[in-house]
């Protein structure tokens, strides 16, 4: 059910009716308090300044015509012409009763789309780090939300595994196969990379070889191909670990890193150079974009091939978009990457638009967040100032949470217990970076992100815990309740509105990509739960039907929490 879009149809039928033009916004949105109901039309006014009328007068015709019988006990008009509604508490009981039993807990099925979503996106031979966690996390609970919703979602790991440096890398691996055992050596990826890098930087006759190995893989030579592949391999084996660890639906197969397009490349700066976009500037070829100014107040040249013949990541980003149009027939496309790189997607996309490759009709959308930081509000690194890798994040993340369930729970089995700390543990990584707005850097903060009260992931996954209380007391089992929900009291008319907003929710977080909306909406539901359980006596309800719909309305809240948990991916345990 979603009853922001019932009542803006409504309302825009009665504006229509009074003569505002057919695509007039009716701007429905729920009310911040309850005494403006629960929620609000504000679209009179923009409506009435553009027929010349007096905004109040049009509002008191809007309600002559307003027919929200049986939904709505009462409509006012407030202010300079706002419309308050109040829902019909029959009918809250009614949607209530309804979303139980519906597949989807009620939510519609959309048209469906298909959404190419780029996420996580490590580098080759290069361990992951917090970075990349962000995006990895923010990214998932993008495409669970999106596919709750019914749309074809293919997850594309941008995985970085070409360039220049793959020569210097296959050249160390080949030393170190002939020297040592190479699964030792590789254990260590960022050290490996290290001192490839080293090697490469004081011995020369090392670093010819790696010069010579980039251009025979750019060749499709079979040794350096197979070498390429074994590092490929290695990195997302271990990367594959952590996504495991993390509960993320990435797998190998959603593999498509940079050397996909590879051989699109020299067609699309072909392409560009033909359609008059692209030229020859001082030996590479660069387009010149008049949207991007440099200091100089010119346009700004994107370089698209470098003199020695190389590509660069914006080249690849421009043959990107063409395929995930072109080949994999996307609708939308949304990239998770930091805000660093946005003007870089930009130059890409403005190309990619010039060039025709991708039509406007389908968005690319870049939606990207901050850094983490840690509580110096400097970027969050080890204490010896090296990058954290996540196998080590989440280490800490479990032990943090074992000693808390520990000291909550002395006497629980160590398996039981190790058990619910990745869980919690995991979980509180997650939803400390989900709950905040992604666009902003966050701090990183270990007792904020563990405590059990507040927006965090224990509170929220304690609050479902207890709704399953009450029915574990009760000998209740939730699939077998039926019959009326009858909402009387104000606290169970909040909980049954907030519940309905489910679907409003996940559709503002299916089109924003925020997943901090449906954090701050279930941190909401558990709080108006919390008042209700408090307020409205369920088992010792004297009313058999009064008991029975508060079961419902306790069902319909831990499924809600449940499912929405899920859409974040963070799962959920049956008793804390
Ligand atoms: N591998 C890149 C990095 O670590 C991120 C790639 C993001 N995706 C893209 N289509 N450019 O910075």
């Amino acid at each position: 059910m979603n009853i922001q879009a019932l009542l803006s149809e409504k309302v825009s039928q009665a504006m229509i009716a009074v003569g505002a033009p057919a695509d007039c916004e009716p701007q429905v949105r729920q009310s911040a308090k309850a005494q403006f109901g629960d929620y609000q039309a504000n679209g009179i006014m923009a409506v009435a300044k553009k027929l010349g009328q007096a905004p109040r007068q049009l509002a008191e015709q809007v309600l002559q015509h307003l027919d929200l019988q049986g939904i709505a006990s009462k409509v006012e008009i407030a202010g300079p012409g706002f419309i308050n509604i109040f829902l019909e508490r029959a009918w809250l009981g009614q949607q209530v009763a309804a979303a139980l039993t519906a597949p989807k807990l009620g939510v519609a099925s959309v048209t469906p789309q298909t959404i190419v979503v780029d996420y996580s996106a490590p580098n080759v031979a290069k361990e992951m780090h917090v970075g990349h966690l962000r995006s990895t996390i923010i990214g998932d609970a993008a495409v669970r939300t999106l596919e709750f919703l019914g749309h074809h979602v293919i997850r594309a790991n941008h995985v970085g595994d070409w360039g220049t440096q793959f020569g210097m890398l296959i050249a160390f691996l080949e030393k170190q196969q002939k020297e040592h055992h190479e699964e030792i050596a590789l254990a260590d990826l960022e050290a490996f990379y290290r001192e490839a890098k080293r090697t490469y930087d004081e011995d020369a006759a090392f670093a010819e070889r790696a010069r010579s190995y980039v251009v025979k893989l750019q060749g499709g030579d079979e040794y350096c191909r197979k070498m390429w592949r074994r590092l490929v391999d290695v990195t997302m084996t271990q990367n594959q670990h952590g996504y495991d660890r993390l509960n993320v639906t990435l797998t190998r197969d959603d593999v498509m890193g940079e050397s996909l397009y590879n051989d699109m490349l020299p067609g699309i700066v072909a392409d560009l150079k033909a359609k008059g976009l692209a030229v020859e500037s001082e030996g590479a070829t660069v387009v010149f974009l008049d949207e991007y100014k440099n200091k100089e107040g010119e346009p700004m040249g994107v370089i698209i091939q470098k003199k020695d013949g190389g590509y660069l990541y914006t080249t690849t980003d421009i043959a990107c978009a063409k395929y995930r149009y072109e080949t994999l027939h996307a609708d939308r496309v949304l990239y998770y990457i930091d805000s660093r790189q946005h003007q870089h997607l930009m130059q890409a996309w403005t190309i990619v638009r010039k060039a025709g490759y991708v039509p406007e009709s389908v968005p690319l959308e870049h939606h990207m967040f901050g850094m983490m930081l840690g509580k110096d509000g400097r970027p969050f690194k080890t204490r010896s100032g090296g990058t954290i890798k996540l196998a080590d994040l989440l280490d800490e993340a479990h032990e943090r949470a074992l000693t808390l369930i520990k000291s909550k729970n002395p006497d629980m089995a160590d398996d039981e217990a190790n058990r619910m700390a990745e869980v919690i543990g995991i979980g509180a990584v997650k939803y400390a970076d989900l709950s905040k707005s992604r666009t902003t850097d966050y701090v990183f903060d270990w007792d904020n992100m563990l405590a059990f009260d507040g927006n965090t992931a224990p509170y929220m996954q304690y609050a479902y815990t207890r709704v399953l209380s009450v029915f574990r007391k009760a000998g209740i089992d939730q699939a077998s309740l039926s019959g009326d929900v009858l909402v009387s009291d104000d606290r169970e008319a909040a909980l049954a509105a907030r519940l309905l907003q489910f679907e409003e929710t996940i559709t503002q977080v299916a089109r924003d990509g925020t997943p901090h909306v449906m954090c701050a909406y279930l941190y909401d539901l558990a709080g108006l739960f919390s008042s209700f359980y408090e307020h409205c006596p369920i088992l010792s309800a004297e009313d058999d039907n009064v008991r029975q719909s508060r079961l419902m309305l306790a069902s319909l809240t831990a499924k809600t929490l449940k499912q929405g948990l899920q859409t974040l991916g963070i799962d959920t345990v049956d008793r804390m």
